[in-house]
Protein backbone atom coordinates (compact mmCIF):
# COMPACT_ATOMS: atom_id res chain seq x y z
CA UNK A 1 0.00 0.00 0.00
CA UNK A 2 2.33 2.45 1.03
CA UNK A 3 4.62 1.37 -1.69
CA UNK A 4 1.73 2.02 -4.21
CA UNK A 5 1.38 5.21 -2.53
CA UNK A 6 4.69 6.54 -3.18
CA UNK A 7 4.89 5.21 -6.25
CA UNK A 8 1.75 7.47 -7.58
CA UNK A 9 3.66 10.45 -5.65
CA UNK A 10 6.95 9.67 -7.69
CA UNK A 11 4.35 9.34 -10.85
CA UNK A 12 3.05 12.82 -10.50
CA UNK A 13 6.50 14.66 -9.51
CA UNK A 14 7.91 13.45 -12.89
CA UNK A 15 4.56 14.22 -14.18
CA UNK A 16 5.10 18.12 -12.54
CA UNK A 17 8.13 18.12 -14.10
CA UNK A 18 7.67 17.56 -17.00
CA UNK A 19 4.96 19.82 -17.24
CA UNK A 20 2.12 17.14 -17.74
CA UNK A 21 0.14 17.95 -15.27
CA UNK A 22 0.09 21.58 -12.98
CA UNK A 23 -1.07 23.40 -10.24
CA UNK A 24 -0.55 26.67 -11.67
CA UNK A 25 -2.81 29.58 -11.61
CA UNK A 26 -3.10 30.65 -15.51
CA UNK A 27 -4.40 33.84 -16.37
CA UNK A 28 -5.14 34.83 -20.00
CA UNK A 29 -5.62 38.14 -21.15
CA UNK A 30 -7.07 39.05 -24.13
CA UNK A 31 -7.41 42.93 -24.95
CA UNK A 32 -10.42 43.13 -27.64
CA UNK A 33 -10.49 47.20 -27.48
CA UNK A 34 -9.82 48.54 -30.71
CA UNK A 35 -6.83 50.80 -28.40
CA UNK A 36 -4.44 49.60 -26.43
CA UNK A 37 -4.40 49.19 -22.69
CA UNK A 38 -2.12 48.56 -19.69
CA UNK A 39 -2.42 45.63 -17.33
CA UNK A 40 -2.48 47.00 -14.04
CA UNK A 41 -2.62 45.76 -10.32
CA UNK A 42 -2.89 46.93 -6.91
CA UNK A 43 -0.61 44.18 -5.57
CA UNK A 44 2.60 43.36 -7.78
CA UNK A 45 2.28 39.66 -9.99
CA UNK A 46 5.92 40.42 -10.89
CA UNK A 47 5.07 40.74 -15.14
CA UNK A 48 6.72 44.31 -16.22
CA UNK A 49 5.55 43.64 -20.07
CA UNK A 50 2.01 45.82 -19.60
CA UNK A 51 1.20 46.60 -22.98
CA UNK A 52 -1.45 45.05 -24.79
CA UNK A 53 -2.47 46.20 -28.32
CA UNK A 54 -5.61 46.18 -29.52
CA UNK A 55 -6.48 42.42 -30.41
CA UNK A 56 -3.58 40.64 -28.58
CA UNK A 57 -3.46 37.87 -25.37
CA UNK A 58 -0.77 37.31 -22.66
CA UNK A 59 -1.06 34.40 -20.26
CA UNK A 60 0.28 34.80 -17.07
CA UNK A 61 1.16 32.42 -14.12
CA UNK A 62 -0.25 34.03 -11.30
CA UNK A 63 1.26 33.83 -7.43
CA UNK A 64 -0.40 30.32 -5.52
CA UNK A 65 -2.26 32.88 -3.02
CA UNK A 66 -3.14 36.49 -4.36
CA UNK A 67 -5.68 39.18 -3.35
CA UNK A 68 -6.35 42.09 -5.42
CA UNK A 69 -7.99 44.01 -8.53
CA UNK A 70 -7.05 44.03 -12.12
CA UNK A 71 -7.97 46.94 -14.62
CA UNK A 72 -7.03 48.04 -17.63
CA UNK A 73 -5.15 51.48 -17.97
CA UNK A 74 -6.02 53.61 -21.30
CA UNK A 75 -4.27 56.41 -23.52
CA UNK A 76 -0.85 55.86 -20.95
CA UNK A 77 2.07 57.64 -22.34
CA UNK A 78 5.49 59.38 -21.16
CA UNK A 79 5.68 63.37 -20.60
CA UNK A 80 8.99 65.15 -21.43
CA UNK A 81 10.45 64.15 -17.39
CA UNK A 82 9.44 60.45 -18.15
CA UNK A 83 6.92 60.52 -16.14
CA UNK A 84 4.14 57.69 -16.85
CA UNK A 85 0.34 58.41 -16.73
CA UNK A 86 -2.63 57.50 -17.83
CA UNK A 87 -6.12 59.09 -18.97
CA UNK A 88 -7.80 56.21 -17.06
CA UNK A 89 -6.91 53.97 -14.81
CA UNK A 90 -3.97 55.60 -13.88
CA UNK A 91 -1.86 54.30 -10.77
CA UNK A 92 0.01 57.58 -10.03
CA UNK A 93 3.49 55.89 -9.66
CA UNK A 94 5.05 58.00 -12.59
CA UNK A 95 5.72 54.33 -13.71
CA UNK A 96 4.49 51.57 -15.89
CA UNK A 97 4.34 49.78 -12.60
CA UNK A 98 1.82 50.06 -10.30
CA UNK A 99 1.99 50.10 -6.40
CA UNK A 100 -1.34 51.77 -5.62
CA UNK A 101 -4.73 51.74 -5.85
CA UNK A 102 -6.25 53.65 -9.42
CA UNK A 103 -7.15 56.65 -10.49
CA UNK A 104 -11.39 56.55 -10.38
CA UNK A 105 -13.38 55.88 -12.46
CA UNK A 106 -12.29 52.44 -12.96
CA UNK A 107 -13.79 49.14 -14.45
CA UNK A 108 -12.47 46.50 -11.05
CA UNK A 109 -11.63 42.82 -11.63
CA UNK A 110 -11.28 41.44 -8.21
CA UNK A 111 -9.63 38.28 -7.22
CA UNK A 112 -8.80 35.84 -4.26
CA UNK A 113 -6.92 33.31 -5.69
CA UNK A 114 -6.22 30.17 -2.76
CA UNK A 115 -4.29 27.57 -4.67
CA UNK A 116 -6.43 26.14 -6.92
CA UNK A 117 -9.25 28.22 -5.59
CA UNK A 118 -10.15 31.50 -7.39
CA UNK A 119 -12.86 33.84 -6.34
CA UNK A 120 -13.47 36.39 -8.50
CA UNK A 121 -16.04 39.42 -9.05
CA UNK A 122 -16.56 42.80 -11.53
CA UNK A 123 -17.10 45.46 -9.36
CA UNK A 124 -18.82 49.28 -10.87
CA UNK A 125 -18.31 50.38 -7.38
CA UNK A 126 -15.87 52.61 -7.96
CA UNK A 127 -17.02 53.27 -11.71
CA UNK A 128 -16.57 51.97 -15.41
CA UNK A 129 -13.72 52.96 -18.15
CA UNK A 130 -13.39 49.85 -19.50
CA UNK A 131 -16.37 46.74 -20.76
CA UNK A 132 -14.79 43.44 -19.17
CA UNK A 133 -15.45 40.29 -18.61
CA UNK A 134 -14.39 37.13 -16.66
CA UNK A 135 -14.54 34.06 -17.77
CA UNK A 136 -13.19 30.66 -16.04
CA UNK A 137 -12.68 27.57 -18.55
CA UNK A 138 -13.88 24.54 -17.20
CA UNK A 139 -13.98 24.50 -13.47
CA UNK A 140 -16.67 24.09 -11.25
CA UNK A 141 -18.22 25.77 -8.33
CA UNK A 142 -16.91 25.37 -4.48
CA UNK A 143 -18.75 28.51 -3.97
CA UNK A 144 -21.42 30.85 -4.44
CA UNK A 145 -23.70 28.00 -6.32
CA UNK A 146 -23.05 24.15 -8.15
CA UNK A 147 -22.02 23.81 -11.46
CA UNK A 148 -19.92 25.23 -14.41
CA UNK A 149 -18.39 28.54 -13.15
CA UNK A 150 -20.60 31.27 -14.70
CA UNK A 151 -18.31 34.49 -16.51
CA UNK A 152 -19.59 37.87 -15.01
CA UNK A 153 -19.02 40.98 -16.03
CA UNK A 154 -20.09 44.16 -17.54
CA UNK A 155 -20.21 43.97 -21.39
CA UNK A 156 -22.31 47.09 -22.11
CA UNK A 157 -20.07 50.59 -22.68
CA UNK A 158 -21.57 52.54 -19.53
CA UNK A 159 -19.40 55.56 -21.08
CA UNK A 160 -21.70 55.94 -24.42
CA UNK A 161 -24.94 55.74 -21.75
CA UNK A 162 -23.49 57.54 -18.56
CA UNK A 163 -25.21 60.81 -17.07
CA UNK A 164 -23.49 63.57 -17.71
CA UNK A 165 -23.26 64.32 -13.79
CA UNK A 166 -21.32 60.51 -13.04
CA UNK A 167 -19.25 61.43 -16.72
CA UNK A 168 -15.55 61.30 -16.71
CA UNK A 169 -14.07 62.97 -19.85
CA UNK A 170 -10.75 63.28 -21.32
CA UNK A 171 -9.13 66.81 -22.85
CA UNK A 172 -11.20 66.45 -26.41
CA UNK A 173 -14.51 66.11 -24.31
CA UNK A 174 -14.67 62.43 -25.35
CA UNK A 175 -16.66 60.28 -22.68
CA UNK A 176 -13.72 58.33 -21.68
CA UNK A 177 -15.42 57.09 -17.96
CA UNK A 178 -18.51 56.75 -15.49
CA UNK A 179 -17.98 57.58 -12.00
CA UNK A 180 -20.30 55.26 -9.30
CA UNK A 181 -22.62 57.62 -7.92
CA UNK A 182 -21.86 56.29 -4.36
CA UNK A 183 -18.20 58.18 -5.09
CA UNK A 184 -19.36 61.15 -6.87
CA UNK A 185 -22.27 62.03 -4.09
CA UNK A 186 -21.42 60.28 -1.50
CA UNK A 187 -23.60 58.68 1.52
CA UNK A 188 -25.72 57.59 2.97
CA UNK A 189 -28.10 58.05 -0.26
CA UNK A 190 -25.90 57.31 -2.93
CA UNK A 191 -23.84 53.75 -1.12
CA UNK A 192 -26.11 51.58 -0.45
CA UNK A 193 -23.90 49.34 2.07
CA UNK A 194 -26.54 47.67 4.53
CA UNK A 195 -28.74 44.63 3.84
CA UNK A 196 -32.31 45.26 1.73
CA UNK A 197 -31.08 49.17 1.32
CA UNK A 198 -32.62 50.78 -1.67
CA UNK A 199 -30.00 51.63 -4.74
CA UNK A 200 -30.39 54.63 -6.15
CA UNK A 201 -31.44 55.38 -9.88
CA UNK A 202 -28.07 55.17 -11.34
CA UNK A 203 -26.93 52.32 -10.01
CA UNK A 204 -30.11 50.76 -11.10
CA UNK A 205 -29.76 51.76 -14.28
CA UNK A 206 -26.15 50.18 -14.04
CA UNK A 207 -27.36 47.09 -12.29
CA UNK A 208 -30.01 46.57 -15.15
CA UNK A 209 -26.84 46.93 -18.13
CA UNK A 210 -24.57 44.91 -15.90
CA UNK A 211 -26.47 42.33 -14.20
CA UNK A 212 -23.50 40.40 -13.32
CA UNK A 213 -21.50 42.86 -11.96
CA UNK A 214 -21.43 44.50 -8.39
CA UNK A 215 -22.75 48.00 -8.78
CA UNK A 216 -23.15 49.59 -5.12
CA UNK A 217 -21.38 48.62 -1.92
CA UNK A 218 -24.08 46.14 -0.60
CA UNK A 219 -24.33 44.68 -3.95
CA UNK A 220 -24.16 40.78 -3.53
CA UNK A 221 -26.25 39.33 -6.31
CA UNK A 222 -24.86 37.17 -7.86
CA UNK A 223 -22.91 36.20 -5.19
CA UNK A 224 -18.79 36.11 -5.20
CA UNK A 225 -18.41 32.79 -6.95
CA UNK A 226 -15.47 30.53 -6.15
CA UNK A 227 -14.08 28.41 -8.91
CA UNK A 228 -11.89 25.52 -9.11
CA UNK A 229 -10.84 22.87 -11.94
CA UNK A 230 -10.60 25.44 -14.28
CA UNK A 231 -7.50 25.55 -17.15
CA UNK A 232 -7.55 29.12 -17.27
CA UNK A 233 -9.27 32.08 -15.80
CA UNK A 234 -9.76 34.30 -18.95
CA UNK A 235 -9.99 38.21 -18.64
CA UNK A 236 -11.31 40.05 -21.38
CA UNK A 237 -11.39 43.20 -22.36
CA UNK A 238 -14.17 44.97 -25.08
CA UNK A 239 -15.48 41.55 -25.09
CA UNK A 240 -16.95 41.11 -28.60
CA UNK A 241 -20.70 40.88 -28.06
C1 LIG B 1 -6.83 59.08 -26.20
O1 LIG B 1 -6.60 60.48 -26.17
C2 LIG B 1 -6.75 61.12 -27.40
C3 LIG B 1 -6.31 62.56 -27.25
O2 LIG B 1 -6.80 63.11 -26.04
C4 LIG B 1 -8.19 60.95 -27.86
O3 LIG B 1 -8.36 61.54 -29.12
C5 LIG B 1 -8.55 59.47 -27.95
O4 LIG B 1 -9.92 59.34 -28.21
C6 LIG B 1 -8.24 58.77 -26.65
N1 LIG B 1 -8.40 57.33 -26.85
C7 LIG B 1 -9.07 56.58 -26.00
C8 LIG B 1 -9.12 55.13 -26.29
O5 LIG B 1 -9.61 57.01 -25.02
C1 LIG C 1 3.00 62.76 -13.35
O1 LIG C 1 1.86 63.01 -14.17
C2 LIG C 1 0.63 63.02 -13.44
C3 LIG C 1 -0.50 63.17 -14.45
O2 LIG C 1 -0.27 64.22 -15.32
C4 LIG C 1 0.64 64.10 -12.39
O3 LIG C 1 -0.57 64.07 -11.64
C5 LIG C 1 1.83 63.88 -11.45
O4 LIG C 1 1.91 64.94 -10.54
C6 LIG C 1 3.12 63.81 -12.26
N1 LIG C 1 4.20 63.45 -11.36
C7 LIG C 1 5.40 64.05 -11.40
C8 LIG C 1 6.43 63.54 -10.44
O5 LIG C 1 5.64 64.95 -12.20
C1 LIG D 1 -9.11 39.60 0.16
O1 LIG D 1 -8.83 40.87 0.71
C2 LIG D 1 -9.98 41.59 1.09
C3 LIG D 1 -9.54 42.98 1.50
O2 LIG D 1 -8.43 42.95 2.34
C4 LIG D 1 -10.71 40.84 2.20
O3 LIG D 1 -11.88 41.53 2.54
C5 LIG D 1 -11.07 39.44 1.69
O4 LIG D 1 -11.65 38.70 2.72
C6 LIG D 1 -9.84 38.73 1.18
N1 LIG D 1 -10.26 37.47 0.59
C7 LIG D 1 -9.61 36.33 0.77
C8 LIG D 1 -10.22 35.12 0.19
O5 LIG D 1 -8.57 36.27 1.39
C1 LIG E 1 -6.78 28.77 1.57
O1 LIG E 1 -7.06 27.40 1.39
C2 LIG E 1 -6.61 26.61 2.47
C3 LIG E 1 -6.82 25.15 2.07
O2 LIG E 1 -8.12 24.91 1.60
C4 LIG E 1 -7.38 27.01 3.72
O3 LIG E 1 -6.94 26.26 4.83
C5 LIG E 1 -7.13 28.50 4.02
O4 LIG E 1 -7.91 28.93 5.11
C6 LIG E 1 -7.47 29.35 2.79
N1 LIG E 1 -7.05 30.74 3.01
C7 LIG E 1 -7.87 31.78 2.85
C8 LIG E 1 -7.28 33.12 3.10
O5 LIG E 1 -9.04 31.67 2.50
Amino acid sequence: MAFKTSLILLLQVALLAAGVISDDVVFVFQNQCPYPIWLSSGIATGYTNLKMKSDTSKTYTMPYTWNGSIWARTNCSYDKTLNFSCETGDCRSGSIICDSLPAIPVTLLNFAINQSVVHYELSLRHGFNVRAKIQPDGGYLVDGGFGACPAVGCVADLNHVCPPVLSFTNKNGANVGCYSSCDKFGPPKYCCNVPDCHPDPYSIMFKHLCPSAHVYPGDDRPPIYGCTGFKAINVIFCPIV
